[in-house]
């Protein structure tokens, strides 16, 4: 039995060959895989899945040991990254770069790994960031494209840096075509887009229309999506009616201005969250992703670009220890629930169902969770102090005012808090031990759109670089001395 079913794979890879080919030249279309997760799942799932649903380019935000291994001879192309917290680091040492190099390139590329680009920091610029990395990034960029030539990679590794979009902007009553850098940092910003047009490198950016509208309740929800139902913005003669095409073609003219009309341009992540905001939702998830896919789908790109367009979704997964500082929202951006599920129909163009295809495998816990015992009354004072232990070490961004748990009432509403911490501690029967207010159940509270989670099986190769072991343990005895 099995020869035949080789036989018929290999039928099957034949006949996809021209159409992967015309994939390839008009939307490869690329994902972020980020690993800030209590549970993520293991690195071969997550590969076997990216392959599963015909995503041929990966970027990653560090140079993870696992992920990268997994990659080994898959054929995916890699774009590895340097955190923020490095650049000093690659500034001020040549040989710190050339060790970087080394070892997080170099070895997997002898590996076997396609590694084509290495990300300089992410988004070094942002405003958030007061500054910190404005004169680490360029030094640390010079040095790591010159450890990539001394390596004998010039050619084959390119470097870039990926960028918030608030690195540039149209005037204020002007459209794309007045788009030029941000004035407080327009030296910085001209200084490493030449060094990167000069090197063949691409000028990467991160472009989200969910931002304009969680912080902007005036901006036109239309107007974040796909549809052509916005009102259309004319910019002498050239009309938009959405925002990716303005805010891209407002780099295509800030990048004319500056010199570099011809310079490549990588989307590095695009993407809506579905959960944690009244605009983050499964629903709008679905059509701002759905919406990016088919306007990018013929290559046609924007007004001012007519090329295929190249772009990474952001992101492929859940991650529940990702910083909440930005808002709820922030732990949602996956097509993926942490646990390999798609959340919604999403056609890549790339599979043979024109649906997401789930992780294989995964292994979960047992189907029980943590909630609040039923005799338990509201008033009782012990409450307020477990729930808020429990949001602070588990996950409670799916509880609040729009969200997919917003609906709950006040017992269930303590039920998912205790829930949470207690899946996120691998269902250890300490983990629900909320001093007399809390039961193991084996009924699945969950209702409506709201999902009362079960974890998966701790993937412990990833213990090392998990951020909150120390936490973890630190939770237990509080919740211990809390007990007592
Ligand atoms: C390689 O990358 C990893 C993960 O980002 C980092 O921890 C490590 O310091 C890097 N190695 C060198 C030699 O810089
Ligand atoms: C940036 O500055 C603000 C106000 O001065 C401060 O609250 C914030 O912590 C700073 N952020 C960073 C990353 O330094
Ligand atoms: C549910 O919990 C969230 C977060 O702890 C809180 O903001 C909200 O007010 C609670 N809702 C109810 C109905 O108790
Ligand atoms: C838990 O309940 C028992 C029996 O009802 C009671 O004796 C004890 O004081 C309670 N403990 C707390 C922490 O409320």
């Amino acid at each position: 039995m099995k020869n035949p079913t080789r036989v018929c794979e290999v039928c099957v890879i034949v006949m996809l060959i021209p159409f992967l080919c015309w994939m390839e030249s008009v939307n490869a279309i690329g994902a972020n895989w980020g690993t800030q997760s209590s549970h993520p799942l293991p690195p071969e799932t997550v590969v076997r899945m990216l392959l599963d649903n015909g995503i041929q380019k990966v970027k990653l935000f560090d140079a993870d040991y696992g992920a990268l291994r997994a990659l080994s001879k898959s054929g995916i192309e890699v774009m590895v990254g340097i955190p923020n917290d490095l650049l000093a680091t690659m500034a001020s040492s040549m040989k710190a770069a050339e060790k970087w190099v080394s070892k997080n390139v170099s070895t997997h590329l002898s590996n076997s790994v396609n590694i084509r680009y290495v990300a300089v920091g992410n988004e070094p610029f942002l405003a958030t960031y007061n500054g910190s990395f404005l004169r680490t990034t360029f030094p640390a960029l010079e040095n790591i494209q010159a450890a990539l030539v001394k390596a004998g990679l010039g050619g084959k590794v390119k470097v870039t840096v990926p960028q918030n979009a608030d690195v540039y902007s149209p005037s204020e009553t002007g459209g794309p075509s007045s788009g030029d850098f941000r004035t407080d940092i327009h030296d910085y910003m001209f200084q490493i887009t030449k060094f990167l047009n000069d090197n063949g490198s691409p000028f990467t950016v991160n472009i989200y229309p969910f931002i304009s509208l969680y912080i902007d309740s005036n901006f036109p929800v239309e107007y974040a999506f796909f549809d052509g139902k916005a009102t259309p913005v004319d910019d002498g003669g050239t009309t938009y009616t959405n925002m990716f095409d303005a805010n891209y073609d407002t780099l295509v003219w800030a990048l004319q201005k500056n010199g570099f009309p011809n310079m490549g341009i990588i989307v590095g992540e695009i993407g809506w969250p579905s959960d944690g905001d009244r605009n983050a939702n499964n629903e709008y998830a679905e059509r701002f992703m759905q919406g990016f896919m088919t306007h990018i789908a013929g290559g046609k790109g924007t007004p001012m670009r007519q090329v295929p367009i190249e772009a990474y979704l952001f992101s492929l997964i859940d991650e529940d220890q990702k910083s909440i500082q930005p808002g709820n929202f922030e732990r949602h951006w996956g097509v993926f629930y942490f646990d390999g599920q798609p959340k919604y129909p999403l056609n890549l163009g790339t599979t043979a169902t024109g649906a997401l295809v789930p992780a294989r495998n995964v292994k979960y816990l047992q189907r029980k969770w943590c909630v609040l015992k039923d005799s338990v009354k509201l008033e009782d004072p012990s409450i307020a102090q477990s729930v808020s232990y429990a949001c602070a070490l588990g996950d409670c961004t799916s509880l609040g005012y729009g969200t997919s748990c917003g609906d709950l009432d006040g017992k269930m509403n303590i039920s998912y808090a205790f829930n949470s911490y207690y899946q996120i501690n691998n269902q250890l029967d300490e983990a629900c031990r909320f001093p007399n207010v809390s039961t193991i159940t084996k009924d699945d509270p969950s209702t409506g759109s709201c999902r009362f989670g079960i974890m998966i099986e701790p993937y412990y190769a990833a213990a090392d670089r998990r951020l909150h072991s120390g936490a973890y343990l630190a939770g237990l005895l509080l919740l211990s001395l809390i007990v007592l």
